[in-house]
């Protein structure tokens, strides 16, 4: 439809008709039963039966039958017969379940984000869904904020390069909605979502200006800049003001500085919480705020829908900002092609055909053995890595996660367990039913740190049944020369409203941990996990520890291909994991302060802790391979540059090994002397490397002015001469560096 035609469309619309383009309800209002909803839900958010008929988009529903038939009848009751938007929580997979975003930045490769989002965007489009809210984008660094795993971790750099790619994966290269199998997408949650203050979700998020723009704001911004057609507003506040009516954020930082122009949608019920966080006066009030702050969607409140009308006929809001956002809505529904295209890519037989195929499966299997990090991974007496694992040599294979499937996350809403890969079914395709196994406990026992303490899934495990299991696991234990332990975090304790105060392994795993030990101390520690965990013990106790995060649908068979050797460990920290939870949030991004700490001083007035280190237990950007790579000293081609000049860092890499190997050297770049305070140390680029045995070559960073610059609290881009440090390494702890002058 040409714009003239929408134009021509929002003129011949009433003024209700409007204010319900900009209504989003859930699945529940359409296929609920509908007194319950009229009474119920409907009733206390002030929605009408009239505009739930004629709701403009739909969260949470999917499959191609069920949202043609929605469609149909949507339209059938529209006065203008207007397609509806049908939009859902795609977040690392459709059906086929990549690892969860927190894995995929563990790849340091964002060519793996685009290639999930892609193949998510062909199941989900075919199922008949148009939108996804997705990517997250949230800078995060803090482990005890749940939804961590929903992010691609604790660098703007690095979260940047996963935006552009994971926009461009669902959205496709051309950005042509219209395209077959593409969907548009939603960058979330704007702004500053994962700065909540002590990780707790929804809580208060606190920051100077210059911290905002330089840590948190570039992702969003590089996302919206890839051309995602959506941005979702944050629950928290940002400088006091709820972000779902901020003014200053929506209409002058994210539409004014960002050039934005795409729908901006409310967080679920954000908009009416902005009466509980003391800011609107009601609902009436919340609606005026979120208009006039330039949110077009209400997502799953009656504030728009109720009052709205009422406040443009009362003369209190112009009608033009509601017109501005239904134009919007109806240039989203235009980008799609519903007009002409109603139902877009749904399709019964391409949903059987192309859901969980082949293709499908053995992309997430590679992308994940990719997400996999090896934290640590000593010899044994016979002179040998023990991972990884040498053959012949007797094996147990322990712990709840062997069988689980649930390995996905909390946010594969659209995944199912049953097609999940346990590591079992993987095991027994590579060796049979022939291996020693133990379950060893439950994932979670009755064991939260503070007793009687509610808010954890609990499974019934009685003690005598846990002594048993552990029995089990030491007998098996004792008959093995080795035993592989996979421990991890349930899928329940990450994800929204999973925020946690302690950071270790449930206890109950802990402990078997320790009784395994006792009987055999050659453990090699499998860990799943959506956040950063308090290690320590883990470490103390084990030879070796592979991070598998939540590995998604294929994560049995990517593990058992990286135990075997068929596939070397290449992923990268994307957050801290911290030495404990006092150190949170740690990042190593940080600033130096006046005060530096040396490791390892005793020195009493320096800016560090007296029982615990400063720096964490294994760093950003840090993972072993199965082989051992040499760096050279960093390399510069000049000692000074110019602005409008560049300058050439080369590092040799050199396999030493006798296995191929993959590594990620990083560039990072310290301002010595600036107008505000720098950060020690920032990503500027990565390189991903294969090397066979014995190879060696040269990896080369351009460093050009945009590395160089900064943006102060006013969203300027500054570019200060000076001394510059520029570092390469395996990891961000690196002390590999060389300087330069910009002149
Ligand atoms: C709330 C979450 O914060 C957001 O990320 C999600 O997209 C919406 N619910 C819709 O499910």
């Amino acid at each position: 439809m040409t714009q003239e035609k929408l134009l021509e469309l929002l003129g011949d619309m009433s003024l209700q008709e409007k204010v319900d383009q900009l209504l989003q309800l859930h699945e529940f209002f359409y296929t609920g039963n509908q007194e319950e909803v009229a009474t119920g839900p409907a009733r206390e958010m002030g929605i009408t039966e009239e505009d739930i008929t004629q709701a403009g988009s739909i969260l949470g529903s999917y499959g191609a039958k069920k949202l043609k038939k929605l469609q149909d009848d949507y339209m059938a009751k529209q006065p203008h017969h207007i397609p509806m938007l049908f939009m859902m929580d795609v977040i690392h997979g459709m059906k086929t379940i990549f690892p969860a975003p927190i894995a995929q930045g563990a790849a340091f490769d964002p060519k793996i984000g685009k290639m999930a989002a892609d193949i998510a965007a062909r199941e989900a489009a075919v199922t008949g869904l148009h939108v996804t809210f997705s990517p997250m984008v949230d800078l995060v660094r803090d482990a005890r904020w749940g939804r961590v795993v929903e992010s691609t971790g604790e660098d703007p750099y690095l979260n940047a390069e996963y935006a552009k790619a994971i926009v461009e994966g669902f959205q496709g290269e051309n950005n042509d909605l219209t395209e077959k199998f593409k969907i548009a997408s939603c960058i979330k949650h704007f702004a500053g979502y994962g700065g909540a203050e002590a990780g707790r979700d929804y809580n208060t998020v606190e920051m100077s200006r210059p911290a905002f723009r330089e840590y948190y704001l570039k992702s969003y911004k590089a996302g919206i800049d890839a051309g995602a057609a959506l941005v979702m507003t944050s629950f928290n506040t940002v400088e006091g003001v709820p972000a779902s009516v901020n003014k200053w954020l929506m209409r002058d930082i994210l539409r004014k500085d960002f050039g934005f122009d795409g729908v901006l949608i409310s967080d679920y019920a954000a908009i009416e919480e902005s009466i509980y966080h003391g800011v609107s006066e009601d609902k009436r009030d919340a609606a005026k705020k979120g208009i006039e702050a330039g949110v077009d969607i209400d997502m799953m409140t009656g504030c728009y829908a109720a009052n709205l009308a009422k406040l443009v006929e009362d003369g209190e809001v112009d009608e033009k900002l509601v017109d501005e956002a239904v134009l919007r809505v109806l240039e989203l529904k235009n980008k799609l092609g519903l007009f002409e295209n109603p139902y877009k890519d749904a399709d019964e037989k391409l949903e059987k055909e192309m859901i969980l195929s082949m293709p499908h499966r053995i992309a997430a299997r590679e992308a994940a053995a990719r997400t996999f990090v090896l934290l640590k991974n000593e010899t044994d007496d016979g002179g040998f890595k023990y991972l990884p694992l040498k053959e012949g040599k007797k094996t147990a294979f322990v712990g709840p996660f062997v069988e689980s499937q649930s390995i996905m996350s909390a946010w594969a809403v659209t995944g199912d367990e049953d097609s999940c890969v346990s590591v079992a079914q993987a095991l027994r395709e590579t060796f049979g039913s022939k291996y020693l196994y133990a379950k060893g406990c439950e994932i979670l026992g009755d064991d939260v740190k503070i007793p009687g303490f509610r808010g954890m899934v609990h499974y019934p495990s009685t003690p005598e049944e846990t002594e048993k299991l552990y029995v089990e696991a030491e007998n098996v234990a004792k008959d093995a020369e080795q035993v592989v332990l996979f421990l991890g975090e349930d899928t329940t304790e990450t994800g929204e409203a999973a925020s946690k105060g302690f950071i270790e392994l449930p206890e109950v795993q802990q402990e078997l941990l320790r009784r395994v030990h006792k009987v055999n101390d050659n453990i090699i520690v499998v860990l799943f996990t959506g956040r950063p965990l308090d290690l320590r013990e883990v470490s103390e106790l084990s030879k070796s520890i592979l991070v598998v995060w939540r590995p998604g649908t294929e994560g049995g068979h990517a593990i058992v291909d990286v135990l075997t050797g068929k596939r070397g460990p290449c992923g990268k920290l994307p957050m801290s994991f911290p030495y404990c939870v006092g150190q949170v949030p740690v990042h190593y991004d940080s600033l130096v302060t006046g005060r530096p700490a040396e490791p390892g001083t005793t020195e009493k007035f320096k800016s560090r802790y007296l029982d615990i280190p400063n720096e964490p237990l294994y760093p950003f950007g840090f993972g072993l391979t199965y082989t051992t790579i040499a760096m050279s000293d960093v390399k510069l081609d000049k000692s000074e540059m110019t602005a409008d000049g560049k300058i050439t860092a080369t590092v040799t890499v050199k396999n030493l090994g006798d296995v191929v190997g993959v590594e990620t050297p990083q560039l990072y770049i310290h301002d010595v002397k600036a107008s505000i305070a720098r950060p020690a140390k920032q990503l500027k680029g990565f390189e991903k490397v294969e090397l066979m045995p014995g190879n060696a070559f040269d990896v080369k960073f351009e460093i050009t002015k945009d590395m160089l610059t900064f943006v102060d609290g006013e969203g300027n881009e500054v570019l200060e001469k000076g001394e510059f440090e520029v570092f390469v390494g395996f990891d961000s702890a690196t002390t590999n560096k060389a300087s330069f002058v910009l002149k």
